[in-house]
């Protein structure tokens, strides 16, 4: 794959950049995203994210180790795990709690192989002592929803059922789910998925999701979506044209994959809450999702979930991952779970 060398980090930079030069009016999502969608309903990306490769050489000093393993090569599905040095030191009865995560973009775009993902979960791994599981699962629109979905829910039978050695060093009984933006969409999903067949995943067991700045949608605009309609980092015409590539053909934002709050929230919340399960919804006031993240809040307490809702002043979209004194806040969080 030819990496495009871009003199920013793609994502949200490359799109703040695109974002700003183009006329608000004129915003032309697809060139801001500098993408093609071709006939055949695949998607030119013209700037690949910068990738990292894994560090799997134990006697490298390196605080955290990284390799990568095939989940299903029928689908291309894969993970890469991160242990701590520091675990291989331990008794093997000393384990480690276990992160899921899910990347973001929009979806569409990044893998767990992007450098943006790889250190933050390198960082996550050494900061909360955690094993990590990067997902990658198949992205749209050459797989529309629910496929990420699918591989998400599959990663989780797989960690389940490997034999792998870095894994030994992972508590299954403390597992957590999570992700950031569209990451943040799927590890919910997967969640209430995963709620529903929790006999068929043991001894993998679910203790909470972490959701950050979950990417959620609807057909009514919320006041935050108004209020920064022609923000710099996900301005709606971008969101808008995330949603239409990635939903399944032929339904709006008020589907339950892009809206949860629709039929009142979906049936398995009661058993979700009867499960004990934590819950964390992290965002901030910059970000045009924010109101959707506290509508979910708000239905997840209906609900009688164990919901925290860590909201902050400012910022933007992507802040948690992308800038890491604010990574910090969901690290420490994880680590008051533990
Ligand atoms: C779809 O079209 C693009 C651009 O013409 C081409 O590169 C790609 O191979 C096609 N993919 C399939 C699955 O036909
Ligand atoms: C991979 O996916 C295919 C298609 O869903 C399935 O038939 C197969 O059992 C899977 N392989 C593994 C190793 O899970
Ligand atoms: C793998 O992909 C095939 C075809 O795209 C799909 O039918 C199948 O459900 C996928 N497997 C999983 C586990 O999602
Ligand atoms: C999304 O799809 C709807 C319905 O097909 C269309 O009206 C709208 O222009 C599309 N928006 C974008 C940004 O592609």
């Amino acid at each position: 794959m030819a990496v495009h060398k871009v003199t920013t980090v793609f994502s949200i930079c490359l799109i703040l950049i695109h974002a700003s030069k183009l006329a608000h009016s004129a915003m032309d999502p697809y060139k801001a995203l500098n993408i093609i969608l071709n006939p055949n309903g695949t998607l030119t990306r013209l700037s690949i994210p910068p990738q990292s490769p894994p560090s799997p050489d134990p006697t490298l000093p390196t605080p955290v180790l990284s390799k990568d393993l095939p989940i299903n090569k029928s689908n291309h599905t894969w993970a890469r795990i991160y242990l701590p040095h520091q675990a291989q030191d331990h008794s093997p009865n000393h384990k480690l709690p276990l992160i899921v995560f899910y990347h973001g973009g929009g979806f569409l775009f990044y893998s767990a192989a992007s450098t943006y993902f790889h250190d933050f979960c390198v960082r996550m791994a050494h900061a909360t002592q955690s094993v990590v599981v990067s997902v990658d699962y198949r992205l749209a629109p050459e797989h529309r929803l629910p496929a990420a979905y699918e591989d998400s829910v599959e990663a989780l039978h797989w960690i389940k059922a490997s034999k792998d050695r870095w894994l030994r060093h992972a508590d299954y009984s403390r597992c957590y789910l999570m992700g950031e933006s569209a990451g943040g969409n799927i590890a919910y999903t997967a969640g209430l998925r995963a709620a529903a067949e929790v006999e068929n995943l043991k001894p993998l067991k679910i203790e909470g999701l972490m959701l950050i700045q979950p990417f959620f949608g609807g057909t009514k605009r919320s006041p935050s979506e108004i209020r920064l309609a022609e923000d710099k980092t996900i301005p709606l015409p971008i969101t808008d044209l995330m949603w239409n590539l990635s939903l399944p053909f032929g339904v709006d934002r008020d589907y339950e994959y892009s809206n949860p709050t629709v039929h009142g929230g979906d049936k398995i919340l009661d058993g979700i809450k009867v499960l004990g399960w934590r819950v964390a919804v992290f965002g901030c006031e910059g970000d045009p999702l924010v109101d959707r993240e506290r509508e979910l809040v708000k239905l997840l307490q209906q609900k009688g979930v164990h919901v925290a809702g860590k909201f902050y002043e400012g910022g933007r979209h992507g802040i948690f991952v992308g800038d890491p004194s604010m990574s910090v806040h969901v690290f420490n969080h994880l680590k008051t779970l533990y």
